[in-house]
């Protein structure tokens, strides 16, 4: 598989999945899915895996599903990663997505609830956003902000605290199992078009420096985290 744009944390996220999870019957829960291209490069070569994306916004959510008409283990629905989602999933996954949402305890209450005993979520969240050198996201921050004071939620406001949200997943009931920096700030998009080996290599050298650096040391050349969180059996 070659990861194309944006977080190259997805691909290290799907790699996971596919070496822990890719060989059993294994159900999949994508919260803030977008339209879920990743999984159409991903589910035909692990076809025992299932996956339900579910996203607030309907036009992705179609766009999704239409991209993805061949694809019998993947299903989508427009739904808020707020509320209750149907069903129970091995494994629960947001990508990128975290960051985006309001209320983190509730979130994580969803997750809990979608999780079956001893399952395992995968949370991951930008701040790529709030230090970027890009310049719509540089003048979308401060607006953001400033629609916030009368009302109006914007993607751009909502950075992810990691203390906060680990007290967060622990007060839930999570057992936190790691939490991870990924890619190199200010680079985004800086493996673009790489392929399986150098992504390989490159996940490889971020888990040394996982090991290595405090993630408040990593904090500040890394821009994006995940949090893998475990609910009890
Ligand atoms: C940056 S996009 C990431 C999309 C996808 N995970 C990916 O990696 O390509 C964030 C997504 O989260 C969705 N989102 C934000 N708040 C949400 C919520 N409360 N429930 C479900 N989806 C939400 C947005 O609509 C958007 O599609």
């Amino acid at each position: 598989m070659i990861y194309e744009r944006g977080n190259a944390a997805k691909q290290w996220i799907l790699n996971e999945l596919g070496r822990h999870f890719g060989s059993r019957t294994c159900r999949v829960l994508d919260l803030g899915c977008g339209d879920g291209a990743k999984w159409r490069g991903f589910l035909p070569t692990h076809p025992v895996m299932t996956v339900v994306g579910i996203d607030t916004d309907a036009v992705a959510i179609a766009r999704g599903r239409e991209a993805s008409a061949g694809l019998k283990n993947l299903d989508f629905r427009v739904a808020d990663a707020q509320k209750p989602v149907e069903g129970t999933f091995d494994v629960v996954v947001a990508m990128s997505a975290v960051e985006h949402v309001v209320d983190r305890p509730a979130f994580l209450k969803t997750v809990w609830d979608a999780l079956s005993p001893g399952g395992v979520a995968f949370l991951n969240y930008d701040v790529g956003h709030f230090r970027s050198r890009d310049i719509k996201e540089r003048v979308m921050v401060p607006v953001s902000r400033l629609l916030a004071v009368v009302g109006i939620q914007g993607s751009y406001m909502k950075k992810v605290d990691d203390a906060t949200f680990r007290e967060q997943a622990e007060r839930q009931g999570f057992s936190v199992v790691a939490m991870r920096k990924h890619n190199l700030h200010p680079l985004k998009g800086f493996m673009r078009g790489a392929g399986d080996e150098a992504l390989v290599e490159w996940f490889a050298y971020e888990e040394s420096l996982n090991a290595r650096f405090s993630p408040e040391q990593l904090d500040r050349v890394m821009w994006s985290t995940t949090f893998i969180v475990r609910k009890p059996s």
